[in-house]
């Protein structure tokens, strides 16, 4: 089988569109998808609809025409008007004339669930193969949740999923914040298996009686704790890190116990840009013990930005290394990159599946 690279952009798979706050009623919002322009509003009814953003006459974007009282999108250059499962439904030069067939966009699957806006930008027969990742912190009035970003990144999505499945690259890329060579030096566990659909992999990190980096207890309160850090790919589309941290022999009641949950989004643009946003959720209640007048939310997000920009260089940089061509070159694997090995191989898995689709059962009887 000819080598394909990981580094591309999967299209049959659930992304995050935005958050629902982002989709207004009647406001029309521009996105490209997995190299795919689409349309995407919420309708008067409360329901978010997306549709390829090329008007089907001469191409020019949806997105930059305007909503009618009548809930019909018109294009800005010659008015041609669509309803909102994507058909056109007036041409204002042919004012009696039928309107062509062909005169249509192609809608595609949206789902709103935990408080985001999901896109499916592939094969919409396939949609229902997968379901988008339950994030149930995410819009829970028990948790405060605070967004960074939307922020573009110039890298292939990937190499964000990688940089979140490794927490090596703490030292000495974030050295003097996050920076903790500790922290790298604790066993991993691989767990790996399918939800909804969607194949995941992670790595679990156990400890007992260890002693937190002082950021944590800025945080966390607790300088001695038992500790539970996990950080999965769910799809394609999020990866969600959870640190759970109680006093020794605490852990699992839910008095003590303190921590967050970091919902990371990346949604490919192409095969070389990416939306990254970070939701960092923390009970609502907790109060941070680095400045008690700060919740443990705000004083965690104070400090992302950052270490965003950190990572945010790493990839940029490695970025520039993946268009290389790889003539003989080796990458090395290390004991904790085993769930990047794993998530390397999901995608190579899906990339592989829309290259070469399953053949027809024609096909297969011929
Ligand atoms: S390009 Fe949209 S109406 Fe002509
Ligand atoms: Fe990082």
């Amino acid at each position: 089988m000819e080598a394909i690279s990981p580094y591309g952009s999967i299209r049959n798979t659930w992304y995050v569109a935005g958050l629902s706050a982002e989709f207004p009623k009647e406001k029309l919002t521009g996105h490209v998808v997995a190299s795919r322009p689409f349309v995407i509003w919420r309708t008067k009814d409360g329901n978010v609809v997306a549709y390829d953003d090329r008007c089907s006459h001469k191409r020019f974007p949806l997105s930059k025409g305007k909503l009618m009282p009548d809930g019909t999108l018109e294009c800005a250059y010659h008015g041609l008007r669509y309803d909102s499962s994507g058909r056109c439904v007036a041409i204002p030069s042919h004012p009696s004339g039928p309107i062509p067939p062909m005169a249509k966009v192609r809608p595609a699957p949206v789902v709103e669930q935990d408080g985001l806006v999901w896109l499916w930008p592939g094969d919409p027969a396939r949609s229902t193969d997968r379901k988008p990742p339950r994030l149930p912190e995410v819009g829970d009035d028990a948790w405060e949740s605070i967004v960074v970003g939307p922020m573009e990144v110039p890298s292939n999505y990937l190499l964000l999923i990688e940089n979140l499945l490794d927490i090596t690259h703490f030292y000495p890329l974030h050295d003097g914040n996050i920076g903790d060579i500790a922290n790298s030096r604790i066993p991993v566990e691989l767990e790996e298996g399918v939800t909804d659909g969607n194949k995941f992999c992670g790595t679990v990190r156990k400890v007992e009686s260890y002693e937190q980096p002082p950021y944590l207890v800025d945080w966390f309160h607790y300088k001695i704790v038992d500790r539970i850090h996990t950080h999965f790919m769910l799809s394609p589309a999020v990866t969600r890190v959870q640190m759970r941290n109680a006093p020794p022999g605490q852990m699992g009641n839910a008095e003590k116990e303190r921590g967050y949950v970091l919902v990371h989004t990346h949604t490919p643009i192409d095969a070389r840009k990416h939306v990254w946003r970070v939701i960092i959720s923390c009970p609502a209640h907790h109060m941070s013990y680095g400045d008690p007048t700060m919740t443990a939310a705000q004083r965690v997000a104070s400090m992302f930005p950052k270490v965003a920009a950190e990572d945010r260089w790493a990839l940029e940089e490695q970025q520039r290394m993946v268009e290389y061509p790889d003539e003989g070159y080796q990458e090395v694997f290390l004991k904790p990159d085993i769930a990047i090995r794993r998530a390397r191989k999901i995608f190579l898995d899906l990339l592989r599946e829309e290259q070469s689709p399953a053949p027809t059962s024609q096909a297969a009887a011929e």
